[in-house]
């Protein structure tokens, strides 16, 4: 079944959204943090929770001039999206004062919020953000970040993930540039496996007990 690499288009947001209404719970294109902030058990949850993202996606789309929206589509199955990513480019540099206000959840009250956990995630992300500029040397020269990457749970193992990635490691090489991303749990071995190095110590986010909620690598390529 080939796989087709494409740029997402303002549709795809809502053609996401909407498959979240009929197919099982979780079997979806929302990436992390959000299912660990806003785990789902029915499909009216896990809905909203699509709708709730994808949305603040589909805003971004149009207003963030840094950011690249990929897909890859199977067609044999009608171009159906399998996997999703979002890459920036930033010519100046990664700067949370100029970008990092993107990632706020802007906590709307008609969410409800005895399974989202927002105050978690705008941490994770705002620690994530802010530690760029310590690692992502020199500070404020151009570079691409990976911030989102995810492929429905009965399309992975196919190859989907690499390619999504794979696009944004050769426009670095391209442009004779980094690229960056913040990997959790499920992605550091396979980024690790398709040429990205680890720098440092990774991100951990801890609650008031110590215990890990969070951890994040990061990772850079090409690693010289
Ligand atoms: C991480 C993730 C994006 C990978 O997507 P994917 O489309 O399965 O990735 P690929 O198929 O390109 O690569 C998976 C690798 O595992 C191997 N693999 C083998 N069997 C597999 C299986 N049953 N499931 C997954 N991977 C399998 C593949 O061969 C491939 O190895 P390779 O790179 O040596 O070829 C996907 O697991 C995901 O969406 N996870 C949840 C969100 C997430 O954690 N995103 C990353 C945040 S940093």
């Amino acid at each position: 079944m080939p796989l087709l690499l494409l740029p997402m288009v303002f549709s795809d947001f809502d053609e996401i959204i909407a498959q979240t209404r009929t197919a099982p719970v979780g079997n979806d294109l929302v990436a992390n943090p959000v299912p660990t902030c806003w785990p789902v058990k029915d499909q009216e949850s896990a809905h909203a929770r699509a709708k709730w993202h994808l949305e603040r996606q589909r805003e971004r789309f149009l207003q963030d001039k840094t950011a690249f929206y990929l897909k890859v589509v199977d067609t044999d199955d009608n171009f159906n999206i399998a996997g999703i990513a979002r890459w920036h480019y930033y010519p100046e540099g990664y700067s949370f004062e100029t970008h990092g206000h993107w990632e706020k959840s802007n906590w709307d009250t008609s969410v409800d919020t005895t399974a989202w956990n927002w105050e978690l995630h705008d941490r994770i992300l705002e620690l994530r953000d802010r530690s760029r500029e310590s690692w992502m040397l020199p500070a404020k020269s151009p570079c691409w970040i990976l911030t989102h990457l995810v492929t429905l749970p009965e399309q992975r193992g196919r190859g989907v993930g690499k390619m999504l990635v794979q696009w944004g490691m050769e426009c670095a090489v391209k442009s004779g540039l980094k690229a960056y991303l913040e990997a959790g749990v499920m992605g550091m071995d396979l980024y690790a496996r398709w040429g990205f190095g680890t720098v440092g110590e990774a991100i951990l986010i801890k609650d008031s007990y110590g215990q890990v909620l969070f951890q994040m690598a990061k990772m850079v390529y090409p690693t010289k």
